[in-house]
């Protein structure tokens, strides 16, 4: 009997890591928050000073990745790595690295490795178009830039980081343009995804939405 898996993709502050644990919780499922891995990854990079391009290199360093997802907390050898991979700098190595596709290759089985029984919640930017490309149930987030912008603002100074907004719109359009005209995986919007624009939304509207249309799957 096959996972089934919910793959909800989106651009970086779309909502998608609360919207997507808050379902993996309600039903009971197994949460994979994909990008996290990169942040692991571009993480570590940075700290051995390995160079963002040496695509050899990278791979040693996934060899050897031990990552866990534990209450909502990423875990790298059974320690909480949360406040070093949520930093801007660790999220721009991510992105960096996320653009080889010898790295995304790699990292592919260990992604799709995580589908496991009773089923899985995976967030990400290609979750529906390349991991998960039968999951059960497709979702694509989007927002404003402000709107973004301001979530993350707030995300990171409840976490005590020092930034201003206008530095992190200009980082987040940057990302964006990376993440999106990259040849590997882009991150785009499958055919068959619910696509939801959260600008407007609480939480707890989109998550009722996405379970709504997971039903709704379930049923076809
Ligand atoms: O979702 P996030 O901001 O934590 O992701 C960090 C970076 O990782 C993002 O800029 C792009 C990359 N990423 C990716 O390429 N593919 C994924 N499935 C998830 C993230």
């Amino acid at each position: 009997m096959s996972v089934p898996v919910i793959a909800i993709d989106g651009p970086s502050g779309s909502g998608k890591g609360a919207v997507s644990q808050a379902i993996a919780c309600r039903l009971g499922w197994h949460y994979m928050d994909s990008g996290a891995v990169y942040r692991v990854l571009g993480h570590l990079a940075r700290d051995r000073q390995v160079n963002l391009e040496d695509i050899g290199q990278l791979l040693d360093l996934i060899q050897c990745l031990d990552i866990a997802f534990t209450d909502g907390e990423v875990l790298l050898k059974g320690i909480v790595v949360e406040d070093v991979i949520r930093t801007e700098q660790a999220g721009k190595a991510a992105s960096i690295v996320a653009q080889i596709p010898q790295v995304r290759e790699k990292l592919l089985v260990w992604q799709r490795d995580q589908a496991r029984m009773p089923g899985l919640v995976a967030e990400g930017r290609d979750m529906a178009s390349v991991v998960f490309p039968n999951a059960d149930c497709k979702i694509f987030l989007t927002a404003s830039v402000e709107e973004r912008a301001k979530r993350r603002f707030k995300q990171l100074k409840d976490k005590g980081f020092d930034v201003t907004l206008s530095a992190l719109s200009r980082t987040i359009d940057e990302r964006d343009e990376r993440d999106r005209n990259r040849a590997a995986s882009p991150l785009k919007a499958v055919d068959d995804a619910l696509i939801l624009d959260t600008s407007d939304l609480e939480v707890e509207e989109v998550v009722a939405t996405i379970l709504k249309e997971a039903d709704r799957c379930r049923g076809t």
